[in-house]
């Protein structure tokens, strides 16, 4: 790093570092996150250790993501050179913070006192391995272990994204630990709260990198500031979306709001909106004409970094102090409670499907986002004059809107109480959106809307593009993979423990809603794609795929259908559910939707497969007219010379 980069990094730090350092402590006061406890208090150090390196635990993490984001997405092979030592010093303090934090939780948490015998490392072992917290505090210090090792070592263009990829999942542990662990309303709180630290560490960690690294007039920099710009506004979205949502589930009534917590979350919604007034500024004014306004640019960064670290001093009390009490706290738990930690929804009519609902921000966000951002491609196209076919943006809006309706709506909402809803929505993530997003060529349209980078740095559509034609997309793109995978994970899935992750881990769910959602891709693009692929398949291998497809979902509906126990018996068996039909029916009843539901798209699938065939012998027949025209038919004259030859040489 040169003199004035450490200069700049030193002034970011200061700026974020002394606002944050101040408005967490005016946090922690003013909320009682520092109170003395009651029970067991482990003491001031304890108690103001744990906001403070919780804070630089949120920067340095925020800064070393943001910094890797910034390079994979922004920087040429110079500039990620030079934003390695950012990210690899931030991952560094995020490793001893991360470290100083697990250790503060387990003492505030234990009520022991440190020590150095082996009983205090024993504790510390048992709180790593055996208690939640523990375990999800070690699993981000392991994860900045690895990052602070991996940034310094690997610095090559794909190791940098793999690196923020890495970086990124570090923050997974921590929105799943705090107040987001608490049962209630657990799939909005942890989904949220990742959404959130995603948002911020993109937003926050980017500008510091920016500012550290990239502190010019000169018009690179405003090359590398609207890309920033960029990634900036998409980081606002999410924060804003997030932190309503995540301040919404914690507040029970609306008296509430003028709570201690609730007053923190309108001064954080106030910082947000400076912070939003700030980027329209950017946007509108300064980053276009950037080399006229940059140094205006660079004084409100400076106006801009303070105000986050604001942000993320508060946030982090916010964190550390005691929400609204509810008075459902009080409320003895019903079974359903006790096992998902939410009530159970109303009775499922079939109005039901339609009027309950079960948000969940990060998927909803996901979906709103894929119409958006596809919708602003084909606008792109069409400014330029070129067209793009409805048949392709129908399909792919509806496939989002369908994708929002599975994860926000009725399937969403039951799928945890009753087997056969989840098992709808399992049909409709896995075959029916992906039926309806493949046509959208979404590949397509991102190469074709983005203009190509020519300085060496990669962007959405490079990196789009690189990840497409690796060897691993290669082998998993192709039909037979593509349809093994899809009909042997519905096995895989409920016959082995895997079921039982998804039923009761939040992680285990979002993967299984993650995983079944791409298998499906898979197999449906080896089968219509629009997009460029490596394979393309004969019809007949196609119809053959399909038909096989077919066979194992009658079979595996109908396995469910006969099976004589009960999947997840305590727990679909336990919900306490007064009204619809009894677990074991209901079973069944998933088995018939498995079966019923499995097969419309795949009905579908065929309709499309026979189409383009059909299609594509027209346009073979028309080009052997045309080539027959052409060449006054020397194929067939070549063919009928061939017989004539043979003819000739078995009558000799
Ligand atoms: C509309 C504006 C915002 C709202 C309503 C909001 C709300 C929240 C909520 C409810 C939490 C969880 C606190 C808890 O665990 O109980 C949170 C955490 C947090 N927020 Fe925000 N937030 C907003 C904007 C921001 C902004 C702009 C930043 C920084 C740039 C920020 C930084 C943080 C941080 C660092 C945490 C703490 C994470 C932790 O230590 O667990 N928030 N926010």
């Amino acid at each position: 790093m040169t003199q004035t980069q450490v200069t700049r990094t030193l002034q970011a730090v200061t700026l974020v570092g002394f606002a944050a350092i101040a408005s967490v402590v005016i946090g922690m006061l003013y909320g009682g996150g520092a109170a003395p406890l009651q029970f067991s208090d482990p003491g001031p150090v304890v108690r103001w250790g744990q906001p403070i390196v919780k804070l630089v635990l949120n920067l340095s993490m925020a800064t070393a993501i943001g910094t890797l984001v910034l390079s994979a997405f922004a920087g040429n092979t110079e500039e990620r050179q030079r934003l390695q030592p950012v990210a690899s010093w931030s991952a560094a303090l995020w490793l001893a913070a991360s470290a100083t934090y697990f250790v503060l939780t387990y003492l505030s948490a234990s009520g022991t006192a440190l020590s150095y015998g082996p009983e205090f490392s024993e504790g510390l072992w048992l709180f790593a391995t055996q208690i939640e917290l523990g375990s999800l505090l070690a699993a981000n210090v392991v994860i900045a272990l690895i990052v602070s090792l991996t940034t310094m070592a690997f610095t090559g263009t794909r190791m940098v994204a793999v690196n923020a990829a890495l970086a990124a999942a570090g923050l997974y542990p921590l929105a799943e630990s705090g107040h987001a662990s608490s049962d209630v309303g657990h799939t909005i709180a942890v989904n949220s709260m990742l959404m959130h630290l995603v948002g911020i560490s993109v937003w926050v960690g980017g500008l510091v990198a920016l500012y550290s690294v990239f502190y010019a007039n000169s018009e690179r920099a405003g090359v590398l500031v609207s890309r920033y710009s960029t990634l900036a506004l998409f980081a606002f979205i999410l924060v804003a979306i997030s932190g309503v949502s995540s301040g919404y589930i914690r507040l029970y009534e609306p008296s509430d709001l003028l709570s201690q917590y609730g007053l923190m979350l309108i001064g954080k919604s106030v910082l947000l909106i400076a912070l939003g007034l700030f980027g329209a500024l950017h946007r509108l004014k300064l980053v276009s004409d950037f080399a006229k306004r940059a140094t205006g640019f660079w004084k409100l960064v400076t106006l801009e970094l303070t105000v986050m670290g604001l942000a993320m001093g508060l946030g982090t009390a916010l964190a550390l102090t005691p929400l609204p009490v509810s008075d459902a706290e009080f409320v003895p738990p019903t079974p359903a409670q006790l096992l998902t930690g939410d009530p159970l929804p109303p009775e499922l009519t079939e109005a039901a499907w339609i009027t309950v609902w079960d948000p969940d921000p990060l998927w909803a966000t996901i979906a709103v986002l894929g119409i958006a951002v596809y919708l602003y491609g084909v606008k792109v196209l069409r400014d330029r004059g070129d067209k793009w076919p409805l048949s392709r943006t129908i399909p792919w809006v509806m496939g989002m809107i369908v994708l929002f309706y599975v994860t926000n709506g009725a399937p969403h909402a039951y799928q945890e109480y009753l087997f056969s809803v989840h098992m709808v929505g399992h049909m409709m993530l896995s075959m029916l959106v992906p039926v309806l997003l493949v046509p959208g060529a979404p590949v397509t349209l991102l190469s074709r809307a983005q203009a190509p980078r020519t300085d060496g740095s990669k962007g959405l559509r490079e990196w789009v593009l690189w990840a497409v034609h690796t060897p691993y997309a290669w082998f998993i793109s192709q039909p037979i993979v593509a349809g093994l995978n899809f009909a042997l994970s519905l096995v895989m899935f409920y016959y082995t423990p895997l079921f039982r992750w998804a039923t009761e881990e939040h992680l285990g769910h979002q993967w299984m809603l993650v995983h079944f959602l791409i298998v499906g891709y898979l197999f449906v693009q080896s089968l219509i794609g629009v997009d460029p692929q490596p394979h393309r398949p004969g019809y007949p291998i196609k119809l053959m795929l399909l038909i096989g497809t077919m066979a194992f979902h009658a079979f595996f509906g109908l396995g469910l259908m006969n099976e004589r126990g009960l999947l997840l018996a305590d727990w679909f068996g336990s919900m306490g559910r007064t009204w619809g039909d009894d677990p074991l029916a209901d079973q069944a009843i998933g088995g018939a939707f498995a079966w019923g539901v499995g097969e419309l798209p795949t009905i579908v699938i065929t309709l499309i497969v026979v189409t383009q065939w059909y299609r594509s012998d027209i346009r073979e027949r028309k080009r052997l007219d045309r080539q027959a025209d052409r060449t006054g038919n020397r194929e067939l004259d070549e063919y009928n010379l061939m017989f004539e030859q043979l003819s000739k040489r078995d009558q000799r």
